[in-house]
């Protein structure tokens, strides 16, 4: 599924147990290979259809999940649900369902938000990380608030948005460049970063945005479209538009490794300079910050987490970096973060009696 809606868990009683640290992901078959086909057939997702989408396979997932736990619902303490940011008609397939196991089973329900989750599944996997500390959150684009942040985390719930990207968040400039680049859309992003581990990443000179801007926003609008333009350059012989290059050389394995290798760089300088400043002000209002968590998606680039691990420790902080199962979307996030709540008691009551379908 695009965007993991719904995940349940058990706590109370017994001793908690993270089960699902040592299991393997789910296979990409089935539901999941259902919303990666329509991606890489429609280069998008069309809100209609993902909600089609959403609706075909929901059962099916939470049932998977639940068999795979070993656990049925009466095992449950409580359903974790996202309620945003994303495209709503998904959003609520989640919701409807995450209300009706609850009302059934008489379950509290603890609505998560989505980039939060990001954030926070790097304390599951390493129990030393407090707050105080630093997140870096690199995604897609999910509509308003949310895809890459800078965010000073102080305590659970309380959040301090150091920045935000003003246009494009830099997983939509890697999938549109991945799909210029005639990359396999289904892993668009992982395709990217590996084709540029073949190519020159000085080779062309694209400009890192906003160096004249002393803050910690983002944009990848203008970065985006500078390997298009390239492509294009390439495929109409724009050096000379009497003698046009012929199309095949974007068809060359190394040019088009050159263009993704320079393209990688430059995007995650941007990133570079900007935590370097995050760090800087986050220490001014938490002197006590000792991390940097770096999430979502694009944090699964092994470029990028060497790159930020330099500037971390050249800031006497330490990187925390979840595995990339954990950095791209899925449900443990949204259960870890709800057993965060639970936990401290932020939840809403059971919903009363059983959903109808069109009860949202
Ligand atoms: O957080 P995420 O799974 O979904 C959203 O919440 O948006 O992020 C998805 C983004 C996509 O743009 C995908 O291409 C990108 O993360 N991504 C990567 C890599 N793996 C996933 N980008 C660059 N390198 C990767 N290895
Ligand atoms: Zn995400």
């Amino acid at each position: 599924l695009l965007i993991l809606i719904v995940m349940m868990f058990n706590f109370s009683h017994k001793a908690y147990r993270p089960c699902w640290l040592d299991e393997k992901p789910f296979n990409a078959s089935g539901p999941f290979a259902l919303s990666a086909d329509l991606v890489a057939k429609y280069g998008g997702v069309a809100p209609k259809m993902a909600e089609e989408a959403h609706l075909q396979v929901i059962d099916e997932v939470v049932q998977r999940a639940l068999d795979e736990a070993k656990l049925t619902e009466t095992d449950l303490s409580a359903v974790a649900v996202t309620i945003g940011p994303g495209l709503s008609l998904c959003l609520r397939v989640g919701v409807q369902k995450a209300r009706k196991i609850a009302g059934r089973f008489c379950l509290p329900i603890v609505g998560i938000h989505h980039m939060e989750a990001h954030a926070l599944v790097a304390r599951l996997v390493d129990k030393n990380l407090q707050f105080p500390f630093l997140a870096l959150l690199v995604s897609d684009v999910l509509g308003p608030g949310g895809h890459n942040l800078l965010i000073l985390a102080s305590d659970l719930g309380h959040y301090v948005q150091l920045g935000t990207t003003i246009d494009d968040a830099i997983g939509e400039a890697y999938d549109k460049i991945a799909r210029w680049l005639g990359l396999d859309m289904r892993r668009a992003g992982p395709a990217l970063e590996e084709l540029a581990r073949e190519g020159n990443d000085e080779s062309i000179k694209f400009r890192v945005p906003m160096k004249q801007h002393k803050d910690c926003n983002f944009s990848y609008a203008g970065l985006k479209t500078q390997p298009f333009v390239q492509l294009m350059c390439l495929q109409i012989g724009f050096s000379d538009p009497d003698v046009p290059i012929s199309s095949a050389s974007c068809q060359d394995r190394t040019i088009r490794a050159d263009i993704a290798a320079s393209f990688q760089r430059v995007a995650v300088m941007h990133l570079e300079e900007r935590c370097e400043r995050a760090i800087e002000w986050a220490l001014q209002i938490e002197p006590s910050i000792k991390s940097l968590v770096v999430s979502g998606g694009v944090a699964s680039n092994q470029y990028l987490r060497i790159r930020l691990n330099q500037i971390v420790e050249q800031n006497g902080l330490r990187l925390v970096c979840p595995p990339p199962r954990l950095c791209t979307d899925n449900g443990v996030m949204i259960a870890w973060t709800g057993i965060e709540h639970f936990t401290r008691g932020r939840y809403d009551p059971p919903p009363l009696g059983d959903e109808p379908d069109d009860a949202l």
